[in-house]
């Protein structure tokens, strides 16, 4: 597959690096209702997706605006697109994109990924939102500082596909919204945990990872470059494409926190907190600072959790032969979503980076969307 430097100009801005810059995003899922309206709009539609290359320039504009102590945010709004498999289908795509969860759909999955739903003559149907049981054929992502530049972005969005007028090509199946936590809650998922932490370097992209911060081939997380293993068979127009996975999960908070307090780990010279604190953390994996617990396995390190260049560095190393949970439950959530050392293959812990995926949260009061390219 291809080796050749990646071309920022033809990679969609939320796919690399930290994504496109957020406080506030919208997800807007579509069903196209006139197949050649569409098409044409769509060309129109194109100059608005933000790039990688485009991307990287505002991330150096918002970090000059910081430098420089300005009040307030950068103004900006971004799109990115994806299509189901569906959706493809219906604007008569041609090609196999050789992914059979990507082609069958998420609500195919629902069972096996453990969604609450019911079966009914043999059929499992999911309890997910109405809409998200109904056809979609794509999504548009649009990210910005404040409200009101999503909201303009969106409107120019829906004016291009002529939604309200006579012009129409598409129509609204639902729309989610997430907005950044403030204050307290800033950078945290809402059970209090830092998140955001770790995400695979991509190489030729990622030029200073940080340390622990493994990285990988360009072809694990975008369709025909180096190291997609099944690159040769996707179709041209696949290339620089990824495959976006998006999650609407609710988190009980305080239901939560009650199950932590009412079953503490009783270890002596631990107190009944303490004892809490421990379940949660050999839940997740880290501390709620982030401090890993293969590092520290019985006490919080809120410096560690903080830094960078520490809180990534552990491997697990070791503990599987010895069938050793003592430092980190071979379950606990990041263990099991990134096994690092533990299971090693050649070329180099092969059958882990195949498996890796690239986050991209939107958190807001309520409600947590997590969206996984
Ligand atoms: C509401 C549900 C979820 C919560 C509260 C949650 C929470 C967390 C937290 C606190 C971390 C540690 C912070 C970090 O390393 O950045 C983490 C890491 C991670 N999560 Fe989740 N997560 C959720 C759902 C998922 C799902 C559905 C997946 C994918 C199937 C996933 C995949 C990962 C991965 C890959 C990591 C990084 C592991 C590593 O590289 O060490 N998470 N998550």
């Amino acid at each position: 597959m291809s080796n050749d430097t990646l071309d920022l100009d033809n990679i969609q801005g939320d796919i690399l690096g930290g994504g496109l810059p957020k406080k506030t995003e919208t997800f807007y899922f579509f069903e196209v209702t006139k197949v050649d309206r569409f098409r044409s709009q769509f060309s129109e539609f194109v100059p608005l997706v933000k790039t990688a290359a485009q991307v990287n320039g505002h991330r150096e504009e918002i970090y000059a605006h910081k430098q420089q102590k300005k009040p307030g945010l950068v103004t900006f709004a971004a799109v990115n697109v994806a299509f189901s498999q569906s959706g493809l289908s219906k604007l008569g795509i041609q090609g196999d994109l050789k992914d059979k969860a990507f082609t069958a759909g998420q609500l195919k999955d629902a069972q096996s990924l453990g969604d609450p739903g019911s079966t009914t003559d043999g059929k499992y149907t999911p309890d997910w939102e109405a809409g998200f049981k109904k056809e979609i054929h794509g999504v548009f992502v649009i990210a910005g500082d404040c409200h009101g530049s999503v909201t303009k972005e969106l409107h120019q969005i829906k004016h291009i596909f002529g939604v309200g007028t006579a012009h129409q090509s598409i129509h609204e199946v639902t729309h989610v919204r997430g907005d950044d936590r403030l204050g307290e809650g800033h950078k945290k998922e809402h059970f209090g945990w830092l998140d955001g932490i770790s995400n695979p370097a991509i190489d030729g992209f990622d030029e200073a990872p940080f340390p622990g911060q493994d990285s990988i081939k360009p072809g694990f997380v975008l369709a025909k470059r180096d190291g997609d293993i099944r690159g040769q068979d996707r179709p041209d127009w696949a290339i620089d494409g990824s495959f976006l996975t998006f999650r609407y999960l609710f988190q009980r908070v305080p239901e939560f926190h009650s199950f932590l307090e009412e079953n503490p780990i009783i270890l002596p010279g631990l107190s009944r907190k303490e004892g809490s604190e421990l379940l949660g953390a050999r839940l997740v994996g880290r501390w709620k600072s982030g401090a890993p617990i293969d590092v520290t396995p019985l006490h919080d390190d809120k410096e560690l959790g903080a830094d960078p260049q520490r809180n990534n560095l552990f491997e697990f190393k070791g503990s599987i032969e010895a069938n050793d949970q003592s430092r980190c439950p071979f379950a606990a959530h990041i263990r099991k979503t990134y096994p690092r050392a533990d299971l090693e293959g050649p070329p180099k812990n092969f059958n882990i980076d195949k498996n890796r995926i690239v986050r991209r949260y939107s958190v807001s009061f309520a409600l947590s969307v997590r969206v996984l390219y």
